[in-house]
């Protein structure tokens, strides 16, 4: 199961994400928002919480840029969020940090790029390697 959630500057983007989603067939819940102007760490927690719960493997987070959303996120212990804009980051934040929330900028991608990275990142799986498990326990 896959979160994604929003404020109003990834609302649009999250309704092409969303798109993406059901075509491809990912299960995925939506935490919010609608398009009504709110306050982004509140649904990061919502997001970050059901995966730290077990009751989502990842997430996808959409804000104006990105950033207030995975600085928010990042505050979790045990959610790495990696703001991505490009797919090479989207790819290797998998494979090096087994980022298990992506975020993007509803203001600052566009809709066939950022689409492109979630498929990536859902795709691709975390490499296992000792010097990244290593890494990713020292954040812990
Ligand atoms: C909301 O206007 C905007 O600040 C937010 O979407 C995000 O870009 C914050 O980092």
């Amino acid at each position: 199961m896959v979160g994604i959630a929003c404020d109003h500057g990834g609302y649009e983007l999250k309704l092409q994400i969303i798109n993406y989603l059901e075509k491809n067939g990912v299960e995925y819940k939506d935490f919010g928002c609608h398009g009504e102007s709110v306050d982004y760490p509140i649904y990061a927690r919502k997001v970050g919480q059901a995966i730290l719960d077990g009751e989502c493997e990842k997430g996808i987070f959409i804000c104006g840029t990105g950033i207030g959303i995975s600085i928010a996120a990042n505050k979790m212990p045990g959610i790495r969020c990696a703001l991505c804009s490009d797919c090479f980051s989207a790819e290797m934040t998998r494979v090096h940090n087994d980022s298990n929330i992506i975020a993007l900028g509803g203001r600052v991608v566009g809709p066939e790029l950022a689409i492109k990275m979630v498929d990536i990142w859902l795709n691709t799986p975390f490499s296992n390697d000792e010097r990244h498990i290593r890494r990713i326990n020292m954040i812990e």
